[in-house]
């Protein structure tokens, strides 16, 4: 449950993000980094701020599926009918972008990212700022590039902070997020769908939605820094053991603190180098909504090697076991 919406907090994000300040915003998957998509200026201090390069594309964040033609244009039905079925929440979509979305957005690229993301707080916000024009804001995840995605107010404020002593002009503190791993995002802007991250909206569930296949986009796709081997990665070095191994993979760690996540059978009788032991989630939606979290907590035991029990396999934990690869590469 997120906390009752603080209206004069969000007046004040709006008013600063209007002014060309950077935000940090609440959002059901990970904070973001928002800036005014139409400032070309505050959308490119957020590639300073966290690091990124400046070609990679940032996802546009708008109120409802009525802003699609401003940013987008050539829409297919298919993207109407997946706004209508998954908006607002943690999809997002690749269309061909119009003349107003300017190309320090897209990283230079013709297409565009687009969400309309479902935290109460964001969408009052976007209520706020829009207007008749559909404005809306751009936010990548709000850490340093390469680090874990932040989850609440907190990660951030360990992170990128606020001014003078931080980077940030307003950090919106809208609780803990409920996803927990970055929207799922889809590729409309070719032929046929493509699948360029996995998160909660799950392959399945856009199949079913559009009645087609949707793979996974091959090695021809855009750029999607996110999908780099390192991203998500924690300081200390992470390794994914079989449920099987587990216990053996301990013993042979018995020289080095060791910080693990697995499931209760596993952490039955750990011995004394083990400096943290979390429980982990047995289904798949309150895994990925703890998984950044526990990975904060993991990095911050002072630990030389954390080990997390491979989760299942199968379509539910896909967004999972890809953020869980990665910070294992
Ligand atoms: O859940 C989320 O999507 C979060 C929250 C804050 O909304 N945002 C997020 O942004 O994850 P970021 O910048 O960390 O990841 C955006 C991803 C990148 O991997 C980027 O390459 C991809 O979206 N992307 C953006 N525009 C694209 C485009 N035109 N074509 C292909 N990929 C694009
Ligand atoms: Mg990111």
């Amino acid at each position: 449950m997120y906390p009752a919406i603080d209206e004069s907090a969000v007046r004040e994000a709006a008013r600063v993000l209007l002014s060309g300040g950077l935000v940090a915003i609440p959002t059901e998957t990970v904070y973001g980094l928002a800036a005014d998509a139409d400032n070309r200026e505050a959308v490119l201090a957020t590639f300073a701020v966290k690091g990124r390069p400046t070609n990679h594309p940032l996802i546009v964040h708008v109120k409802s599926a009525e802003a699609l033609p401003f940013w987008a244009k050539d829409i297919p039905q298919s993207a109407w009918l997946l706004a209508e079925k998954f908006w607002p929440g943690p999809l997002t979509m690749v269309l061909p972008r119009s003349e107003r979305c300017g190309t320090f957005v897209t990283g230079g690229q013709d297409t565009v990212a687009i969400r309309c993301p479902a935290h109460p707080w964001v969408q009052r916000l976007l209520a706020e700022i829009s207007g008749p024009t559909m404005k809306g804001f751009t936010a990548p995840s709000c850490n340093t590039f390469g680090r874990i995605s932040p989850t609440c107010a907190e990660h951030v404020l360990a992170d990128l902070g606020v001014k003078p002593a931080g980077k940030l002009d307003y950090v919106l503190d809208g609780g803990r997020c409920e996803v927990g791993v970055e929207s799922t995002i889809l590729d409309l802007s070719g032929g046929r769908p493509q699948i360029l991250r996995h998160g909660a909206v799950t392959r399945e569930m856009l199949e079913e939605a559009l009645g087609v296949p949707v793979p996974d986009a091959g090695d021809a796709a855009p750029r999607v820094p996110g999908t780099l081997k390192s991203h998500y990665a924690p300081a200390t070095r992470l390794e994914l053991v079989p449920r099987e191994a587990f216990a053996a993979r301990v013993r042979a760690l018995s020289h080095i603190k060791l910080a693990v996540m697995a499931s209760e059978e596993c952490l039955a009788g750990l011995p004394g180098n083990v400096v943290l032991a979390l429980k982990a989630p047995k289904e798949a939606a309150p895994y990925a909504s703890f998984l950044y979290e526990a990975l904060h907590e993991l990095d911050g035991a002072q630990a030389g090697r954390i080990l997390v029990e491979r989760p299942p396999q199968g379509a539910a934990w896909a967004a999972v076991n890809d953020r869980l690869g990665r910070a294992s590469a």
